[in-house]
């Protein structure tokens, strides 16, 4: 039903496959304020595949860039462009379109661009430098987790909107659910660290199972829409093979966000190598039906 709803949505598929383009321009790396974002903001190593993998992981699944029919859009913001994996397929797919990448962070200067797409470094707790009702898309993927009072986001992001744009805000609920019994001890007990460490850094890793209420209520959008996609844990719970592929990237990319906490923050981020290990028991058991749900939403805006 899925696959099907998505089809009639949209019909363009987008690419995955990067050709070969002029590379990015390489950006001065320059201070940014201090933000509560607990990973290397470096986009190298690690985290750029950890990054990537999840992009494609859900490319893969998705088929298409987003459910929004979007019809010749002129100017696209992606907020938090992370490796610019998403800018880079925006920008192939809308080539009339000129795609603006923002981040704390550089683009990689490995990344093949396109000449259509830019790169602006900004740090998203100051006023956004753009005139409002620029964009004909704003994209937002795995970021309102990483910043305080993320409510107030909604109208900030509505206001970058030209009436009728879309607004593409995606986020995971960061919540291990068991369809079939209680959470066991091992994931307690990391939760427990994850999300005081959370708590205190006042941002809410849970705020994607609230995206469609906020988007509702903020009252700046004729129409949204979602869709919650399970992550499972266990490739046995689903037989849905892209499924049960972007369920093992999931799994292991919340872990490097646990390596990264661990590695960055120390133990006064709650987690500990022993507390990593009774998780990884956990999830990693199969007798498990563990799933953490990413939910994607599509906005018009008024
Ligand atoms: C989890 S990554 C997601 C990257 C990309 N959206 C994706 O889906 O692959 C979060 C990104 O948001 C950026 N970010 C987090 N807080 C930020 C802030 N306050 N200002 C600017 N960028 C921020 C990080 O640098 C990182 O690239």
């Amino acid at each position: 039903m899925f696959k099907s709803a998505s089809r009639r949505l949209m019909g363009s598929q987008a690419t995955l496959a990067l050709g070969r383009a002029p590379k990015a321009p390489s950006q001065p790396p320059k201070i940014v304020e201090k933000t509560p974002y607990p990973l290397p903001t470096s986009s190298r190593g690690v985290e750029r595949r950890r990054l990537d993998d999840m992009h494609h992981g859900i490319a893969r699944y998705l088929k298409q860039l987003t459910f929004a029919p979007i019809e010749n859009p002129s100017q696209i913001l992606e907020l938090g462009s992370g490796t610019g994996a998403w800018s880079v397929e925006a920008a192939r797919t809308f080539p009339s379109a000129e795609v603006i990448a923002a981040d704390m962070s550089p683009l990689p200067e490995t990344l093949n661009t396109l000449p259509n797409l830019t790169f602006k470094q900004m740090n998203f707790l100051e006023p956004f430098p753009f005139r409002p009702e620029t964009f004909d898309v704003v994209h937002m993927r795995f970021v309102l987790m990483h910043l305080p009072q993320p409510d107030n986001y909604i109208h900030r992001l509505a206001s970058l909107l030209r009436p009728g744009g879309w607004l593409l805000l995606e986020d995971v609920n960061h919540t291990l659910l068991d369809a079939n019994r209680p959470i066991g001890p091992g994931v307690q007990a990391l939760y427990r660290g994850y999300r005081e460490h959370m708590h205190n850094q006042g941002v809410d890793p849970g705020v994607g199972a609230r995206l469609k209420k906020m988007l509702e209520t903020s009252k700046k959008f004729t129409e949204v829409n979602e869709i919650v996609i399970p992550c499972y844990m266990n490739p046995n719970s689903t037989e849905d093979l892209a499924l049960q592929e972007l369920g093992e990237i999931l799994k292991y990319s919340i872990d490097g966000v646990y390596v990264g906490i661990m590695d960055k923050v120390g133990p006064t981020g709650g987690i500990t190598p022993e507390i990593l290990r009774g998780w990884r028991k956990e999830v990693n058991d199969p007798e498990r039906d563990l799933r953490i749900d990413m939910h994607l939403t599509w906005s018009r805006k008024l």
